[in-house]
């Protein structure tokens, strides 16, 4: 037989054992469950716009006063989908995750975002849309738990980066710990570069109560608070 052909040949074998065995996993594969009734469904996010990867890169920076302007509901959305937005029919993601295994979930703390009842929220990649998990304007107990951080009080809305380690340690161990954090620090920068690129701003915060986060966002025992990103119309200078 050609070599090439039978080279090919044990390379797919190979492949639908492995696949056949678990160990490759196709995000997406999985059934999800349906969306609560409740979910808002955040409009389709943006492939194309005005600004390129260069200028994003030029202009990122850290912004912590914001405009008293509210956010739009699709710029949450869209911010939201930079950091963990589905691009591919297997469920693959804007972020990259060591093995595809996906440990971050990412939610909304609203205060003053057009057509968003204030309260805090959990964004699903799958539908991009948001889950509600309680009500009411909590972006002052957030700051409160941020070592009185004023981004995050006066912020529209704050992103927290949070994580559920065992996803990626059941597989990696100990090691797992680490790539957990650097998929988090990949999220974090394209929140960055998406708000430039939106002439919004932001602010990676590490600084922050964990139990109260977790208490603020009603976090399952297994998630962990990783950062929090306030997200506002960033006024001239405040870098
Ligand atoms: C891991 C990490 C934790 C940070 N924590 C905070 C924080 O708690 N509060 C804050 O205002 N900025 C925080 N920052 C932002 C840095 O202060 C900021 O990136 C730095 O001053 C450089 O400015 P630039 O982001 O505008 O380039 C953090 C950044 C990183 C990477």
């Amino acid at each position: 037989m050609d070599p090439e052909i039978l080279s090919i040949g044990l390379l797919l074998a190979a492949v639908l054992a492995a696949g056949c065995a678990g160990n490759l996993l196709l995000p997406g594969k999985n059934s999800t469950p349906a969306p609560p009734d409740d979910a808002v469904i955040l409009p389709a996010p943006r492939s194309e716009g005005g600004v390129s990867v260069e200028e994003a890169l030029w202009k990122r920076r850290s912004a912590r006063i914001y405009a008293e302007v509210p956010l739009m509901l699709a710029d949450v959305g869209q911010v939201l989908w930079a950091a963990q937005g589905i691009t591919n029919d297997r469920g693959y993601r804007t972020t990259p995750s060591a093995g595809a295994l996906y440990p971050l979930e990412v939610y909304v703390v609203a205060g003053s975002v057009v057509d968003l009842e204030a309260g805090v929220y959990r964004y699903r990649p799958d539908g991009h849309l948001l889950v509600r998990i309680g009500g009411g304007d909590r972006r002052a107990d957030l700051q409160a738990a941020a070592v009185d951080q004023a981004s995050v009080g006066d912020a529209p809305a704050t992103l927290v980066i949070a994580a559920v380690p065992d996803r990626t340690t059941a597989k990696y161990g100990e090691r797992g710990t680490r790539y957990v954090a650097m998929e988090a620090g990949h999220a974090a920068e394209n929140v960055y570069l998406q708000a430039a690129a939106l002439n919004l701003g932001t602010v990676a915060i590490g600084a922050f109560d964990d139990d109260r986060v977790e208490e603020i966002l009603m976090l399952p025992k297994n998630a962990t608070p990783l950062y929090l990103m306030p997200v506002g119309r960033p006024v001239p200078g405040n870098d």
